[in-house]
């Protein structure tokens, strides 16, 4: 009996540390593992971006009236940018596009770093498009088919809204 009450403690701390342990993991299961994966392997890909190209139409830091910022930065992996000046309608795989928002001209505080890279069969739907929004440090905030940016982004040609080509 006395090891009953005992444990009781022991116990009650073993049922709180489920409880926890199940929440957190009902967060993560939003991102499914899949896409968990290609979010890190995209990040890692995605290193010195600040270095990469930018479109002559959207240089530096540009005012924006997105979900993104009140400014913005662009930048373009070579496959993406000779997607655009090759005039096709949609870009190559593999083309990557990166995108800081940011709350003022500064720069120096970033919102996010929102990401769309193309996939190869990702989600033939909506052209393949992987869509990820990461805090600058790299954490993920999401990844995947995300309805939201997908409807926001479905009237670009080829979902991209920042420039026509
Ligand atoms: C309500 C509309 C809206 C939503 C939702 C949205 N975006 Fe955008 N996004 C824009 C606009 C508008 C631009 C064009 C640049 C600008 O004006 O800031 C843009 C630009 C981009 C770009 C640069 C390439 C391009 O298409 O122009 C990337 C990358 C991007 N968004 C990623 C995302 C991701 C990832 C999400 C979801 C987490 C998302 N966006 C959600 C409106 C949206």
């Amino acid at each position: 009996m006395s090891i009953i009450i005992k444990s009781k403690p022991i116990l009650i701390f073993i049922i709180i540390g489920i409880f926890f342990t199940g929440c957190a993991d009902e967060n993560e299961s939003d991102i499914s593992d899949e896409d968990s994966e290609l979010a890190l392997e995209l990040w890692s890909e995605l290193d010195g971006y600040i270095n990469w190209q930018q479109h002559s139409d959207f240089t530096g830091i540009v005012q924006s009236s997105s979900v993104h910022g009140d400014y913005v930065q662009i930048w373009l992996n070579e496959t993406a940018m000779l997607g655009i000046d090759s005039g096709g309608y949609s870009l190559p795989l593999s083309s990557i596009i990166v995108k800081e928002g940011y709350p003022d001209s500064t720069g120096n505080n970033v919102n996010n770093v929102t990401v769309m890279k193309k996939i190869t069969e990702y989600d033939s739907e909506n052209n393949d498009w992987f869509w990820a929004s990461y805090k600058s440090s790299g954490e993920i905030n999401d990844a995947g088919k995300i309805n939201n940016c997908i409807s926001c982004h479905n009237p670009g040609k080829d979902y991209i809204l920042f420039v026509d080509w």
